[in-house]
């Protein structure tokens, strides 16, 4: 054959044997088998020094367009056989499909709870403050007239990190504060996490959240307590729930009481998740004692106060059906979404 017919003959051929080259690895083999150091095109180059001189322009500009044109093609085939193709050799991705969706996030079922519970005492006119978690024992026991004997300050029943810091037990740490930085009125709520080392079960945890109300003015009594926590849990609960208020004890109020509302479920009728009393706890209260306001320097003969403070996991697990609050401080994504 001479060489003319054989550069034709591999033009068709590896013409051929691109257009069925279907993969990345075919068409690596086919680069090698034509236009490799040692292919098809390279040997047809060689071949032109044993050709007669006069024919040498001749056949020398074939085998260059040959080489060119098998470039071209493979370039233009490799382009083919990549497109959609994210790595080398890899599987192929039909990038027209649609992406996938980032996750969003939400906030925690406790969070939006605490968000409701101020929007509904925002709208009775209290106003939102906030407290440290790490206290002192004036704020977190003497302002609020626990004795030192109280066993609330035993080492065992406190989280202290030396001799007298420690982690708030409760939120009514936060009334101390906003009556010693300002003068009456004060009409504030204040959520936030309380630590006390109670052995981890279905309803206890070392780390829980509160809500503390605090409000001072000059005639405030007992009956705006009522009306207020009466009205909170018909705007929470809903306008059908009734509060009861039960004689109790509280070294910062006196007198104090403990706040039931009717049961949501049963209405009042008596069933499981109120242990068929019809009833359920919600929170403590009472009137300021006036050794808190000694302590904090208001003048305890001109003003009064009430004060109140909810635990808010209670009141989200009785909401949501929750039975044990371990669930609450869990990571578990398919929990946490449902909320
Ligand atoms: N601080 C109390 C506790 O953690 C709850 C409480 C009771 C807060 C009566 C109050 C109150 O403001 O008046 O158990």
């Amino acid at each position: 054959m001479s060489l003319l017919d054989e550069i034709k003959s591999l033009q068709s051929q590896a013409s051929a044997e691109l257009a069925a080259a279907a993969s990345p690895d075919a068409l690596e083999a086919w680069r090698v088998k034509y236009l490799g150091l040692k292919g098809a095109v390279r040997a047809a180059v060689l071949k032109l020094r044993d050709v007669p001189a006069a024919d040498k322009p001749s056949l020398g500009k074939a085998v260059n367009e040959l080489k060119n044109s098998l470039q071209a093609a493979y370039d233009a085939r490799a382009v083919e056989l990549s497109v959609g193709k994210v790595r080398r050799g890899g599987p192929a991705v039909d990038v027209t499909l649609p992406g996938k969706r980032p996750a969003f996030g939400h906030t925690h079922v406790i969070t939006q709870t605490i968000n409701e519970l101020c929007d509904v005492f925002g709208r009775m006119g209290f106003e939102v403050a906030y407290g440290p978690e790490l206290e002192d024992e004036w704020h977190n026991f003497d302002a609020l007239n626990i004795p030192p004997h109280h066993p609330a300050r035993d080492e065992l029943d406190s989280f202290y990190v030396d001799q007298e810091t420690m982690l708030r037990s409760q939120t009514s740490t936060v009334q101390i504060r906003v009556m010693e930085s300002r003068k009456p009125p004060v009409r504030i709520v204040a959520p936030g996490r309380v630590y006390r080392p109670d052995t981890v079960d279905a309803t206890h945890s070392m780390m829980f959240h509160q809500i503390e109300g605090l409000y001072v003015d000059e005639g405030v009594s007992m009956a705006d307590l009522k009306s207020c926590v009466d009205q909170f849990c018909k705007a929470f609960f809903g306008s059908d729930v009734a509060t009861r208020f039960r004689p109790s004890y509280f070294p910062f109020t006196e007198p104090s009481a403990e706040v039931d509302f009717s049961c949501p479920l049963c209405r009042g009728a008596g069933c499981a998740a109120c242990r068929q009393s019809g009833w359920m706890e919600l929170a403590g209260c009472g009137m300021v004692h006036p050794a808190v306001f000694q302590a904090v320097g208001y003048d305890s003969e001109k003003y009064t106060g009430f004060a109140f403070g909810f635990g808010i996991e209670r009141m989200v697990m009785q909401r949501h059906h929750i039975p044990d609050i371990r669930l609450l401080f869990q990571s578990d994504a398919r929990f946490l979404r449902q909320f």
